[in-house]
């Protein structure tokens, strides 16, 4: 039976994988899954609720009872609206907060299984484009194309800086954004469930020289050599 390709990106945090997500799914007309989005709907109802990130038990019964959706968002800064039980949180997903506690949250096993179920129920009929840490290793491990998105840390935190200012935030040191950045590479690389890794099949492509419209130019060529199509 014919199923429409699945294209999974990974990578670490601030490598482009959302800004490249979207833009890749607006030109092929495929539905863009942002799985770290669901990952921070999960911390954001937590911290809400005043739940230890270490309290596996509760925060899986809470991930199989809140109700989480998803809608294309507006910009690079907001790539995916967002609601929780039906109250809007596109913008309080990003706060730093949550940034700060989603990969310990992402940790159990309890909180990943009910959600990869659910990136799984959406995205098996194909004509998808998912990006997190997990997609290429666990989620959909026969993707038909799999790509590993990097960045030195430098460039990831020069990014993020250039992030704040758009939103108009107040910017931290480079070195404090370096080690928020290398932290939580860490935390998603070392835990035992799923860790960020690249996938064996997957192409690395690093970004640090790339504009995004280079790198967009990359994966489309990479999409018609590995999947073909009219692209
Ligand atoms: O956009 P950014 O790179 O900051 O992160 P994100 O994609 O929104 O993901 C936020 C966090 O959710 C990651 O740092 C991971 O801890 C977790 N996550 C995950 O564990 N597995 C995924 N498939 C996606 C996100
Ligand atoms: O989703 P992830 O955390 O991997 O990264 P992102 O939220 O897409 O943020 C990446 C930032 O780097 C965005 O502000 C992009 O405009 C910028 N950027 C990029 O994504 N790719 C490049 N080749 C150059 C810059």
């Amino acid at each position: 039976h014919e199923r429409r390709p699945i294209i999974a990106i990974d990578g670490p945090a601030g490598a482009g994988k959302s800004t490249l997500a979207r833009r890749l799914a607006q030109r092929l007309g495929f539905l863009y899954i942002d799985t770290g989005a669901m990952y921070r709907a999960v911390t954001w109802r937590a911290m809400q609720e005043r739940i230890d990130p270490l309290d596996g038990e509760r925060l899986s019964a809470l991930t199989r009872a809140v109700r989480i959706r998803l809608a294309p968002g507006y910009q690079s800064a907001f790539p995916t609206r967002v609601w929780v039980d039906g109250e809007e949180v596109t913008r309080a997903v990003r706060d730093e907060a949550v940034s700060l506690q989603v990969s310990a949250v992402s940790s159990h096993p309890g909180v990943r299984s009910e959600l990869v179920a659910q990136q799984r129920r959406i995205g098996e009929a194909g004509g998808v484009i998912l990006d997190g840490r997990d997609i290429g290793t666990h989620v959909f491990p026969r993707a038909e194309l799999k790509i590993y998105l990097t960045a030195s840390v430098e460039e990831r935190a020069l990014r993020r800086a250039e992030d704040l200012k758009a939103k108009g935030l107040p910017i931290p040191d480079i070195a404090v954004l370096k080690e928020q950045i290398r932290s939580r590479d860490n935390q998603d690389m070392s835990r035992a469930y799923a860790p960020l890794r690249k996938a064996d099949d997957a192409i690395e492509v690093n970004t640090d020289t790339f504009t995004v419209q280079d790198t967009l130019d990359r994966l489309l060529a990479l999409y018609r050599d590995k999947v073909g199509g009219g692209v």
